[in-house]
């Protein structure tokens, strides 16, 4: 157990993800994984920040005002004990509640519901003032199955924030590909291309069926999006009025453009000041992409470099070889990654060699044939 600043709490899904995401949506916070990868201790952030970055993430679930962790014992006294203490020191004044939820599947022998009306009825003994409905307060309990602990702490805004994406599934919209992005992952890789809401531009230059510029728009971003076809820019800019109940939003626009020129079709005032590139770009035989995959890629990232802001990032989507969940970590830049085309070490000194520095690659599972690799890189700097 320790003590410090904001501890967050990240999603399920996948969360050495959800935890780059966190970083990018706060980049002045000092972050330390604790030892269950699902909490992250948060310090040197502002609450300005924080409610931005709870307001738009797809794989943050709250943040607990000086959040405690503590491992599960088989029995709900030490955790009693320890939730007393940390009352005593973070007294709050007005009315409280508790709510509790759990993470994968459920520690053995533990009943979150039973241990929040436990801590409830301590509350109640100790003079605190408990109300179900509407309480000032909530001191949130989680439980997260797969390390056995469980986090507890004031709960900063209304949490724990919801990321509904169902109704926006890329199969409901009006326009559907089957090369369209699930909406979570869209809105995380929005979120570690632009970073804060506010800090600039995101450019989907290879937009296809618009799930970037739709993810970006909804989180109130500028955004542009680009394709080369007709067919992908009416489509794209349906489903973006349907993501918006029918009107194409003012902070979004998609265009018909070429991926390698996108100084040629950038709005003006963006020159220079694009915070985030997301790249989803069409690989081999079925992508119709308009050159080789590598010249395209390589152009396009040519083409972002020359519009970027400084320090602003890029996110390159990459389908690979099969490399299992890794949900808990990066994948270092030395592993032999077999992407499905092209060569790992090559597209990395490409990527250097027009200007970007990688940061990090994670990767997820697609199915049992396929995993994809989300590289993040930012523009280095000159000279
Ligand atoms: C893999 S798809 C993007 C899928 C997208 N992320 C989605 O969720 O629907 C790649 C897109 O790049 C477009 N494209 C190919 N070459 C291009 C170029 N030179 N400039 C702009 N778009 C291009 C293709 O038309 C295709 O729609």
């Amino acid at each position: 157990m320790r003590m410090g600043d904001v501890l967050a709490c990240l999603r399920g899904w996948h969360p050495a993800l959800a935890s780059a995401e966190l970083a990018a949506l706060l980049p002045d916070a000092v972050l330390t994984v604790t030892p269950c990868p699902r909490w992250v201790r948060v310090d040197q952030s502002t609450v300005s920040a924080r409610t931005g970055a709870l307001a738009v993430a797809a794989g943050l679930q709250a943040f607990l005002l000086h959040g405690e962790t503590l491992a599960w014992t088989g029995e709900p006294a030490p955790l009693l004990d320890a939730v007393a203490a940390y009352l005593e020191r973070h007294p709050v004044d007005g009315t409280v509640r508790v709510q509790a939820w759990r993470q994968d599947q459920r520690i053995p022998g533990v009943s979150t519901s039973a241990l929040a009306a436990s801590i409830g009825e301590l509350m109640v003994g100790r003079g605190w003032d408990v109300d179900l409905h509407n309480a000032n307060h909530v001191l949130a309990l989680v439980a997260d199955g797969p390390t056995a602990t469980l986090a507890f702490g004031w709960m900063e805004g209304g949490g724990p924030a919801p990321f509904e994406h169902r109704a926006r599934q890329a199969t409901q919209r009006p326009f559907f590909k089957p090369v369209s992005l699930d909406p979570k992952l869209a809105r995380l890789v929005v979120n570690l291309a632009g970073g804060p809401v506010g800090r600039g531009p995101v450019v989907d230059p290879m937009t296809g069926t618009g799930g970037f510029v739709i993810e970006a728009s909804l989180s109130g971003r500028a955004v542009l999006g680009l394709d080369i076809h007709s067919e992908m820019v009416a489509g794209a800019t349906a489903n973006l009025a349907w993501a918006h109940d029918g009107d194409v939003p003012a902070n979004a626009s998609i265009r018909r453009g070429d991926a390698t020129r996108i100084e040629d079709v950038l709005p003006e005032g963006w020159h220079g000041e694009v915070a985030g590139f997301v790249l989803d770009p069409p690989y081999g035989r079925n992508s119709h992409g308009t050159q080789g995959a590598m010249p395209l890629l390589v152009n396009t990232l040519a083409s972002a470099r020359r519009t970027v802001k400084p320090n602003g990032a890029f996110v390159l989507i990459l389908p690979v070889e099969p490399m299992g969940e890794r949900l808990n970590g990066d994948v270092p830049f030395d592993e032999a990654v077999q992407p499905l085309h092209g060569d790992w070490s090559d597209l990395l000194s490409l990527i250097r060699k027009e200007g970007w520095q990688p940061v990090h690659a994670h990767v997820e599972r697609v199915h049992r044939s396929l995993s994809r690799l989300i590289l993040l890189a930012r523009c280095a700097p000159q000279g």
